[in-house]
């Protein structure tokens, strides 16, 4: 298979080799465009990074960002939407113009036009560089959830019950986990030059030991797209990687 895999022994060794491919990206094109994602496996990455900046070994003022995904209907201020996530994660501790940040923005009035217009965006910047995906522990990636078939472009997802659940640790309930997101859709994400999948911990181990069996092509596993792309490299924890693998 096409994949790298970079397995390290913890969470933060994960967080690092992760931060010190983008950070030498970043110093090789200052004005690249990273493809970014919210939850709890990059946490650590962006605590790097920002670690980075601190130390002046990084500058954001050219780089250029765009999210994954967010959900429909939280607003900006909204803590558990992800335009809170990645100001409190990431851009309000580094120099990046919040005008080169780019999150979809689950109150467009016309989402579908949105969702078009948010390809172009993309398009119009150069296309993305390098993207940052996680894994959810049913195989999706960004917001396409598994399903008969998936959107090749950016889109209004209804997530599964199984990411409603597993987001609802977010929330004070399962009640008030939004049932819709604006998603990249797997195009979108398969038009980024390179891609770096991270997943972290024991729960991701069974997904993770899916991934990296199949042979197939597989709308039920939504990460095995990630299979087509020249240029995916896994960095995972000894425990996401398992024993099996
Ligand atoms: P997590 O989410 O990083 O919070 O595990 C990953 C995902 O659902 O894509």
């Amino acid at each position: 298979m096409n994949m790298k895999i970079v397995v390290e022994k913890d969470y933060q060794a994960m967080s690092k080799t992760a931060a010190a491919i983008l950070a030498d990206a970043i110093r090789a094109n200052p004005k690249i465009v990273l493809g970014l994602a919210t939850g709890s496996t990059p946490v650590g990455l962006y605590g790097e990074l920002k670690k980075q900046y601190r130390q002046g070994q990084l500058d954001f003022s050219n780089v250029r960002t765009f999210n994954l995904d967010e959900y429909i209907g939280l607003p900006k201020e909204d803590p558990n939407s992800y335009g809170y996530f990645m100001n409190e994660e990431l851009f309000k501790d580094i120099n990046i113009p919040l005008e080169n940040t780019h999150i979809p923005d689950g109150q467009a009035e016309d989402l579908e036009e949105y969702c078009r217009a948010y390809d172009k965006s993309i398009s119009q910047e150069g296309g993305i560089d390098i993207q940052i995906l996680g894994i959810g522990e049913n195989g999706h990636i960004a917001f396409n959830e598994p399903d008969e078939s998936l959107a090749l472009e950016t889109n209004i997802v209804e997530l599964t019950e199984d990411t409603i659940k597993a987001n609802s640790r977010f929330f004070n309930s399962m009640d008030q986990v939004p049932k819709t997101a604006i998603s990249m859709g797997i195009g979108t994400i398969l038009k980024a030059r390179k891609i770096i999948l991270l997943a972290s911990g024991e729960k991701k181990a069974p997904i993770i030991g899916q991934l990296l069996k199949t042979r197939r092509i597989n709308t039920m596993l939504p990460a095995s797209f990630l299979l087509l792309h020249p240029d995916v490299t896994l960095v995972v924890d000894q425990a996401a990687y398992g024993e099996m693998n």
